[in-house]
């Protein structure tokens, strides 16, 4: 196909030889299928900042490093540097979670480099090597989605051990190659210990995969993985290798704090017998 003006630049340096088509476009992006070579890749085509809708993207930021001190005074006085810095930002964080998740044993498209606006990575194939479905459409056996489920959750467990929340995980992110689910689509991806609402983000991640795999296996409808991962991080004791139970039991530190309350009462008793035998011995 003509070469869309977004990719140019990369065909002009020689990291893509050939558009072959668009395959999607959605509100934050325009995915092309591309030849660099002897090879297919896939070139996601960020879409600027005031035409993009991303809910809420300032709670997403909140807590992200920026690079320099140069870039945090640009970004904050929001001139046109500094948006252009917030953009380059907001692209890179998508390729540097890219590699990072790798690296933690998370399958995700591998990336080759973030350029210009242009993400370039790993086509997602099926068997055949046609482009794979996303999870939403494809239809699993609860034998599967039980199996699945279990994959899933351990890369979200991989994922905040390597400090990171998706922030809008769901079965549109989810592609099914051969192997199993690859997570796609980061960008929102936050920052699990820096970051106010990390943890209920977290939750509706899990729990929109909780809900689409229960679709097949109803009995992934009432666990409590989201909670269950949680603690365990917060404690300090979630490792890629923990075992999860769906099983969560409220801290029963709240049901301690009534017979804190009667201890409190009872030394305050205690405190004004004290209080009264010592007037009376005056
Ligand atoms: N690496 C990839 N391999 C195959 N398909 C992809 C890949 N990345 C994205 N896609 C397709 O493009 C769609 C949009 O990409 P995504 O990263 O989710 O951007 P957004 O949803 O923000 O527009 C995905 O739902 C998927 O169908
Ligand atoms: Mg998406």
């Amino acid at each position: 196909m003509k070469i869309p003006k977004r990719l140019q630049p990369l065909v002009d340096d020689g990291l893509i030889d050939d558009v072959i088509r668009r395959l999607k476009s959605g509100k934050e992006a325009d995915v092309f299928i591309v030849r660099c070579g002897e090879e297919i890749r896939c070139a996601k085509v960020y879409k600027e900042a005031d035409k993009r809708n991303f809910k809420q993207a300032v709670n997403y930021q909140e807590g992200r490093k920026v690079r320099n001190s140069r870039d945090a005074r640009a970004m904050s006085k929001g001139s046109k540097f500094g948006r252009q810095q917030q953009e380059e930002a907001w692209q890179n964080t998508e390729v540097d979670a890219l590699y990072l998740l790798a690296k933690a044993g998370v399958r995700v498209p591998q990336p080759d480099i973030c350029l210009d606006g242009v993400l370039l990575m790993e086509l997602i194939t099926d068997e055949e090597g046609l482009v794979a479905p996303r999870l939403s459409d494809v239809s699993l056996t609860q034998e599967q989605a039980l199996a699945d489920h279990a994959v899933m959750m351990n890369y979200a467990v991989r994922m905040l051990c390597a400090g990171l929340v998706h922030g809008d995980l769901s079965e549109f992110n989810v592609l099914m190659d051969k192997n199993g689910p690859v997570i796609i689509d980061l960008p929102q991806v936050v920052d699990a210990a820096a970051n106010n609402h990390a943890k209920s983000m977290f939750e509706r991640d899990i729990n929109n995969m909780s809900n689409f795999y229960g679709q097949y296996a109803p009995e992934l409808l009432n666990s409590k993985y989201a909670k269950e991962i949680w603690a365990l991080y917060q404690e300090g004791n979630l490792t890629p290798e923990s075992v999860l139970t769906g099983k969560f039991v409220e801290s029963s530190k709240r049901a301690d704090v009534g017979s804190v309350l009667e201890e409190i009462q009872a030394a305050s008793e205690e405190h004004q017998r004290q209080l009264m035998a010592r007037n009376e011995e005056d």
